[in-house]
């Protein structure tokens, strides 16, 4: 049985003050019975504030991003131990704003992806095909290559305490979903080839979904058997569709058990 996981990636967004509301009543809402993981992830500034807030709490937090170097002579960037020393358990590698906008490639995300479980952290490791990559069937051979980039630098082994999260470019922020089953298929495709080599890792690894989603399709999403939850954006800064999305996904662990 796969623990569900509910991830908020706030992106460039939020304040003191806004931060504190939306923790406060997250973790409000939040039962502690619900068997889920429940994860956060500010920007940067704001992580040894929140690392304080959450403290003993049921939601853990993780990071944006990552640099892959341990440190030194690298002006305006953040290290994994230096995540790790304010409180950070998880990290959000290769998300497709990193890789579009900010021209990171396969071989750098792999070096983020080793970076933080150098450190003892969970890296979140963000897949995902753009819309014209999607219309011309290319999927499959896109996720593929992001997640043999990975493997092939540090082996099946190092998926053992990671996160991969499959977000469609075309999904995010868009209000455009894809289906349960469009997700079903490439997480299960995903799976199968981790499990190729590595059964026990494969069959284990939680694949969340990624790309608007709401609490009104979250339910049909979690539904799927290869989706073990979601990577969440724009609705992650509401406390109550956050919640609506935990429920769901606490209501799928409930049924599976
Ligand atoms: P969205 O973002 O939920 O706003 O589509 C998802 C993400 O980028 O992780």
């Amino acid at each position: 049985m796969r623990r569900p996981v509910v991830a908020g990636n706030w992106k460039m967004h939020g304040s003191r003050s806004a931060n504190h509301a939306l923790l406060t009543d997250l973790e409000r809402g939040l039962k502690a019975e619900w068997p889920i993981d429940v994860l956060v992830f500010p920007p940067y500034v704001y992580l040894a504030d929140a690392a304080r807030m959450l403290e003993g709490g049921q939601i853990g937090l993780g990071a944006q991003d990552v640099c892959a170097e341990g440190g030194g002579a690298f002006t305006g960037q953040v290290s994994a131990a230096m995540l790790k020393d304010v409180g950070c358990r998880y990290v959000i590698v290769g998300h497709s704003e990193r890789r579009r906008l900010f021209h990171e490639d396969d071989a750098l995300v792999s070096r983020k992806f080793a970076a933080a479980l150098q450190v003892g952290m969970t890296p979140v490791l963000c897949v995902g095909e753009t819309l014209q990559e999607h219309e011309a069937h290319q999927t499959e051979d896109v996720v593929a290559r992001q997640l043999d980039a990975v493997m092939a630098m540090h082996g099946a082994a190092s998926f053992a305490d990671a996160i991969v999260a499959y977000e469609p470019v075309w999904a995010i922020g868009t209000g455009r979903t894809a289906t349960p089953q469009q997700a079903q298929t490439v997480h299960a495709y995903l799976r199968s080839r981790i499990a190729a080599q590595d059964a026990n890792i494969g069959r284990h690894l939680r694949i969340l979904y990624g790309g608007s989603v709401k609490g009104v399709n979250a339910g049909e999403l979690f539904a799927m058997p290869d989706v073990d939850g979601g990577l969440v954006g724009g609705a992650s800064l509401s406390a109550d569709e956050f919640q609506q999305i935990c429920a769901a996904a606490a209501l799928r662990a409930a049924v599976r058990h």
